[in-house]
């Protein structure tokens, strides 16, 4: 293919190669009928198929074709399952193929820096690695199929407001551990065929001009070898564009800037063979997907209605239950409240939105239940109060075994477009609960949700379940697992804080900016709050179950080992009781060395995985940790490092809860070089041991001569070179140089650095 693909540039007008760099409306590449080249379609997305029937059409004018919803990508994260989100990526693949579209615009693996962006629910999670494995599943899944994917949206995009113009300030260590970590490893991991350039600029350059992160990072570092496109109407400066690497415009703007960029090439500005390399991937991406195109595919919207609904059951999260309050008996009086529960919130809105065949509401899949009785109370559309729904909600409420309450958010809460103002559920919903716990003792709040709310009524309810957007299979999953069908086993991919005030982010998310400065750096999620020891609601990893799991003592192969080795950690987990269940176990690493000069977390999730346990089961779990358990990214070589040191390996139940650890000394096989300059200070002179005997006998010949000049005793001197010894910690190599009135020379001390520099 490749042969034949230099074979048709060569017979490419420039005309045509610049035209081929551009879409031929809203979904297609462009074809070339003169030389048989195809056109072939993408299409949202991430969260089941969102395909415009007419060509032209923008998102919102016309509807999709009919299809599946799956769960949104936060609840996909929530499974802490790379197995179930690998089958939704599956099958989302057979249906493109059925469809015959090419690629699927998504994953999104954008950090949820804060809970107000409006995207969260397209989002996985606060954690880069989580995100990232996510991420790489999904793609995994979806290429299985034969199509292809966009991993959007890259990168540091983390916000609606402003989201075509801000320009995100990540210093280089944060974007490489927190922002490009997710996209790091699902392109190493899962190869996508494209990967989508954000809407914003990053340090001051747009992304869809971004050589060093389209190019340099992304393929030279990484390995990407796809084709790289534009999110809709990104696009800038086409010709800047093509030279970073942005391969393909979308959508095509009916080649608005091909003249521009036919005149760069002929006036030099822009090489041809920056072009070639554009329109080389555009026919790659075109070729790959007719050649595993299948014409024969089909697709079952009953069967994968099915698969939506088992992997919502995966998705749930139970996040409190007080004495056993859930599951609920079948033949126990209980009261549904709320309009999420007849009109469920199961996706969110913009280019993920999916037109959906069947949904299943909750009351739906109650329909069996002759014990259940059902008051609206609210509204699911907005925060309009209606006293005669809330009075008759609270008379009903006095008599029944157990109360559920469906709140959540409204669509226009939280959206693609644009930021949530603020984290609270509607009014209505907080105020009817208060109420509701007043009359009756047994009060279980279901959530709805794209991504985490405040809950002021927490202690007083004895139950909560976060469902986030579960797709449209949301209604019997939720079902299943308030009636004990299915035990909930997901885990929160993000932090529920207490307020809006205690986010990492608070201070410098969006307001009227268009400079975002990311100043709470590696910080993120539950790396802030556990660093500052900042009390949360819910903490990230948090989720139970109707089981009872405990664990062994975890082991370890080696107690210590090079940064090119690994480490095997094992640990038996059993479920001690009589209910069959899946546990989620968390493996996260903590840098346990004192004194470091490098800012450290307090801990990160480093391995995952989700098992199922049959009544009183016990099995044992393996990780292997390699380099990138312990390496940080240190800007001044420019590379991932491992600091020499104690690191504890932990198994936890969240990421604020230590079951059980380990701790195995780490050293890096090649230590890092240290660079000196003239800025380098005493105290870190001497601890370095080569330095040392290098610059000694300087800072010697200085003391020396000064205590001379001064005509010192003895006595006065020793005390004066032990005073010395705090006084030098901190000066530079120059300030001795500048204060040692002569006694040390500008030229002496580049002798020095020379020397210390070559060692
Ligand atoms: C969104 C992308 C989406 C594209 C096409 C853009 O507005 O940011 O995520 O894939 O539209 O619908």
């Amino acid at each position: 293919m490749a042969n034949k693909i230099k074979e048709i540039i060569k017979k490419l007008t420039l005309e045509e190669k610049v035209s081929l760099c551009s879409g031929s409306d809203y979904w297609h590449t462009k074809a070339i009928d003169r030389l048989g080249i195809p056109s072939v379609m993408v299409s949202d997305g991430p969260s089941g198929l969102r395909k415009q029937d007419v060509e032209a059409e923008n998102p919102g004018v016309n509807q999709s074709i009919k299809a599946v919803c799956f769960p949104t990508a936060v609840s996909l994260a929530a499974s802490f399952d790379t197995e179930i989100v690998q089958t939704v990526g599956e099958t989302i693949g057979r249906e493109c193929q059925a469809e015959n579209v090419a690629a699927v615009l998504g994953p999104g693996v954008n950090i949820k820096r804060s809970p107000l962006c409006g995207r969260n629910f397209e989002y996985y999670s606060e954690d880069p690695y989580l995100a990232g494995k996510m991420g790489a599943a999904f793609i995994r899944g979806v290429q299985s199929a034969g199509v292809g994917t966009s991993l959007k949206h890259f990168c540091a995009n983390n916000q609606e407001y402003r989201r075509n113009s801000y320009d995100s300030r990540v210093d280089e260590r944060t974007l490489r551990e927190i922002y490009l970590r997710a996209f790091e490893i699902a392109v190493r991991e899962s190869k996508p065929w494209t990967v989508m350039c954000a809407y914003n600029l990053v340090n001051g350059v747009q992304m869809s001009e971004n050589k060093r992160l389209l190019t340099d990072i992304l393929r030279n570092e990484w390995g990407f070898d796809g084709l790289a496109m534009s999110d809709w109407g990104a696009v800038r400066d086409r010709v800047k564009g093509i030279a970073a690497g942005l391969d393909l415009e979308m959508p095509g703007n009916c080649g608005a800037y091909d003249d521009l960029v036919i005149e760069a090439v002929r006036d030099g500005e822009l090489s041809e063979k920056a072009l070639d390399i554009c329109v080389e991937r555009v026919l790659e991406f075109v070729y790959r997907s007719i050649e595993n195109h299948n014409a024969q595919a089909a697709w079952d919207k009953e069967e994968d209605h099915r698969i939506a609904r088992n992997i919502a059951n995966e998705c749930i999260v139970l996040l409190k239950n007080d004495e056993g309050v859930l599951p609920i008996k079948n033949d126990e009086y209980v009261l549904f409240i709320g309009g999420f529960a007849k009109n469920v919130r199961f996706q969110g809105g913009g280019s993920s939105h999916v037109n959906c065949v069947n949904v299943d509401s909750v009351l739906y899949a109650m329909q069996w239940n002759t014990k259940l009785r059902y008051e609206e109370g609210y509204s699911s559309f907005d925060d309009s109060v209606d006293q005669r729904k809330i009075k008759s909600a609270i008379e009903s409420a006095k008599d029944a075994d157990k109360v559920v309450i469906f709140a959540g958010l409204p669509d226009s809460y939280e959206s693609e477009g644009y930021d949530r103002k603020h984290i609270d559920l509607p009014q209505v919903q907080n105020d009817l609960i208060e109420e509701i716990v007043k009359v009756n003792p047994h009060v279980i709040v279901v959530l709805q949700n794209g991504s985490c709310v405040t809950m002021p009524w927490a202690d007083r309810v004895q139950g909560i379940m976060e469902t986030y957007l579960c797709g449209e299979g949301i209604g019997v999953a939720t079902a299943r697992a308030l009636y004990g069908k299915v035990n909930p086993s997901g885990r929160l991919p993000e932090t529920f804080p207490l307020r809006l005030e205690d986010t990492p982010s608070y201070i410098d998310f969006s307001g009227d900016c268009q400079v975002i400065d990311y100043r709470e750096g590696i910080f993120t999620g539950y790396r802030y709050y556990t660093k500052k020891k900042i009390p949360v609601l819910f903490p990230f990893g948090h989720g139970l179950s109707y089981s009872k799991f405990s664990y062994g003592i975890m082991k370890t192969d080696t107690d210590s080992m090079k940064d090119d080795e690994t480490v095997e950690v094992t640990v038996d987990v059993i479920n001690e009781s009589d209910i069959p269940g899946k546990e989620v176990v968390q493996l996260y690493v903590e840098a346990d060395i004192p004194n470091t000069g490098v800012r450290r977390t307090v801990r990160e999730l480093k391995a995952f995985t989700k098992i199922f346990l049959d009544a009183h089961e016990k099995k044992n779990v393996s990780f292997i940790l390699d380099k990138s358990a312990f390496a940080y990214y240190d800007v001044e070589i420019s590379d991932w490092y491992v600091e020499p040191g104690d690191y504890k390996l932990e198994i936890c139940r969240n990421a604020e809860e230590v079951i059980s650890y380990r701790t195995i000394s780490v050293t890096p096989k090649r230590p890092k070089k240290k660079i000196y300059n003239e800025n380098s200070v005493y105290k870190d002179l001497k601890e370095d041991k080569h330095a040392w005997k290098i610059v000694k006998p300087y800072f010697d010949k200085y003391i020396r001569e000064y205590l001379n000049d001064q005509n010192t005793d003895e006595q006065a001197a020793e005390a004066f070179g032990a005073d010395m010894e705090i006084f030098l910690a901190d000066c530079t190599i120059r300030n001795a140089v500048n204060m040692s009135q002569g006694k040390i020379t500008r030229q002496e001390m580049e002798e020095i650095l020379d020397k210390l520099n070559k060692q």
